[in-house]
């Protein structure tokens, strides 16, 4: 049978059965692309038993009674109307600690679609989507931070069109994260959804950093989808004068290794970006890209192969005094310039993947980047789905962010502990991640470090496979300093640089009862612990960057002390209404003068 034929059906079966096409891998940079954005308000049903899915209500059919005895007990139209992007939880009172089901409804109108694909996008949907066009289901996807798409060439009409989205934010045993997590659990359409039209042969992909072996090149790869897959492509770098011309082969990749020695290099100090052009027979896309190179040398942490310390702050992607997930440009912005008043020179985004913005303005504002993925704490890795889904979200957020020069870290996991299926799990994520992107590092939090006396051990196994060691310590806190007077000293298996990934305690802003007392919640409780973590800093030889836990308090149901939590977590430097607890001060003299 002829290929073309065999080609014929298997798209055919496809286009019979859209529920074969799970969560496509998203296509990058839909800022480049043509795109109609379907955020605003759409109609919902709320759904709280999860009802809507089955044949009896099916909510995705959005049926009108028609004759005088037909009756339908649910509608979209006179329903509540959500905004999108947003999370549910902090549109109405009743959807305030709601983890279960949201029908959304957009209609939006096409006209002529001919010579052209058509795919909906979304940035994020908070935890599993089911997303229906015109009654037909299109496709699901399970995981809430990172973005995903589904081609609905063959399902649209001229004139209106109904997508609909199931959103369900029920925590699950074999989630990621799994049932319990230090954060709120935001709910909903949370980031933007896009109709993106491409020409049928579209540039779906490309990667285009400096090879980390020879930074006078440009190493990565460009890749079409479509049916004329061998094309002539050209990279163009207009400032530099860079034209590089190839052609995609029969598979539609083209291999990148381009000498690349006349630039400027990315820098906190100075973050260079470049308009890079990329342009085939039938598509074209430009963004702006930064080019440096990170690498480990001993206990060193080498940017451009100069030496440096890496000066951060963690932050949730949350604005406090909406109290609600972040989504706006506007909102990233906030955050950011809070980063950089502070004298960071670096943010860990916590502990899921953020919205691309939020990594974009960060490699504008020259803050280099630590995404993370959330296998967070009690995860189960032994549930046999795990392997495949971790593999898919961290495939989603290299794929997503592979070009942001900002981005130095791939952070795996946070605070696992040891056991044969974690450890198999977490060396393999690594090598899965070295195999899609070599030009950054790999790490993963841990907080199980061993204590004897004034010494502290790092000897979990996996820091022999991670390129840098990150430790979660709460000394003062949590864990009560080993000796009143000595200084607790740090010895690792690994001889790797030693990142502090957490840090810090509780206080309640302006609030200072008691200062002798944890129980107290007072500023000068903390002041004292933020004064010996710095003064233990300076006997650390390997110690290579710190990070206070963190911006700014954030909402978590499980801060439940009715006096100085409420479901808040009192750890920011930040109150949440942005004003400076003493702490603030503290680091931001530390960094100014480390
Ligand atoms: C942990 C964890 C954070 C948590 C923090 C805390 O280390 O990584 O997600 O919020 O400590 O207990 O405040």
């Amino acid at each position: 049978m002829k290929t073309t034929l065999k080609l014929k059906i298997i798209l055919a079966l496809c286009h019979l059965f859209p529920f074969l096409l799970f969560g496509q891998s998203a296509m990058i940079h839909i800022d480049g692309r043509e795109r109609t954005s379907l955020n605003g308000l759409w109609e919902t049903i709320i759904d709280p038993f999860d009802a809507g899915s089955g044949d009896w209500a099916a909510y995705y059919k959005d049926r009108k009674p028609l004759g005088n005895t037909d009756f339908v007990e649910s509608s979209f139209e006179g329903g509540p109307q959500l905004y999108v992007p947003g999370d549910f939880n902090s549109q109405l009172p009743e959807l305030y600690y709601y983890e279960s089901s949201v029908w959304y409804k957009r209609t939006f109108k096409i006209q002529a679609t001919e010579n052209k694909r058509s795919f909906i996008h979304f940035a994020a949907v908070n935890y599993k989507a089911e997303v229906y066009l015109n009654g037909v289901k299109i496709g699901e996807h399970e995981g809430g931070f990172t973005p995903f798409q589904f081609e609905v060439t063959d399902h649209l009409r001229i004139g209106n069109n109904n997508v609909i989205v199931k959103a369900n934010n029920q925590r699950i045993q074999d989630g990621i994260p799994g049932l319990g997590f230090d954060w709120f659990n935001y709910g909903g359409i949370t980031r933007d959804v896009d109709l993106i039209q491409t020409p049928t042969t579209y540039i779906k992909d490309y990667f285009i950093q400096l090879a980390q072996q020879d930074e006078n090149s440009i190493e990565g790869y460009v890749t079409l989808d479509g049916p004329k897959k061998e094309q002539a492509i050209a990279i163009n770098i207009p400032e530099l004068n860079f034209t590089y011309k190839t052609r995609t082969d029969s598979s539609g990749k083209a291999k990148l290794k381009i000498p690349f020695r006349k630039k400027t290099l990315w820098t906190p100090a100075a973050p260079k970006l470049y308009e890079v052009q990329v342009s085939t027979e039938t598509d074209h896309i430009q963004e702006q890209i930064g080019f440096r190179t990170i690498k480990v040398d001993g206990t060193n942490i080498l940017l451009n192969g100069k030496s440096m310390f890496l000066k951060g702050i963690n932050i949730h992607e949350e604005v406090p005094q909406r109290r609600s997930r972040a989504y706006s440009e506007s909102d990233y912005q906030m955050l950011l310039d809070w980063a950089k008043e502070l004298g960071c020179n670096y943010v860990r985004l916590v502990h899921y993947p953020h919205h691309e913005k939020m990594v974009k303005m960060a490699e504008q504002m020259g803050l280099m980047v630590w995404e993370e993925l959330p296998i967070y704490q009690g995860i189960n890795f032994a549930d046999p789905g795990m392997k495949k889904k971790m593999n898919l979200m961290l495939r989603e957020l290299i794929a997503r962010d592979k070009n942001r020069a900002a981005t130095i870290i791939w952070s795996l996991s946070n605070e696992t502990y040891s056991s044969p299926a974690r450890d198999s799990s977490l060396i393999a994520l690594y090598h899965l991640a070295k195999s899609l992107d070599n030009t950054r590092l790999v790490t993963s939090a841990f907080n199980n470090m061993r204590f004897e006396g004034n010494k502290a051990y790092i000897e979990d196994e996996v820091n022999r496979v991670m390129d840098i060691m990150a430790i979660n310590q709460y000394l003062g806190w949590y864990k009560t300093w080993p000796d009143a007077d000595k200084e607790v000293e740090w010895i690792s298996k690994f001889h790797k640089p030693l990142i502090f990934s957490e840090f810090g305690g509780e206080a309640v802003f302006g609030n200072n009862i008691d200062p002798k007392r944890a129980s107290s919640w007072s500023e000068d409780y903390l002041v004292d612990i933020y004064k010996r973590q710095f003064n233990m800093f300076k006997n650390i030889s390997f110690l290579r960057g710190v990070t206070p836990w963190l911006l700014v308090d954030f909402r978590s149901p499980g801060r439940a002390h009715p006096t100085y939590q409420k479901g808040w977590n009192r750890k920011g430097l930040l109150s949440d209404r942005g004003e400076k607890k003493k702490v603030w001060y503290l680091v931001a003299d530390y960094f100014k003068n480390n």
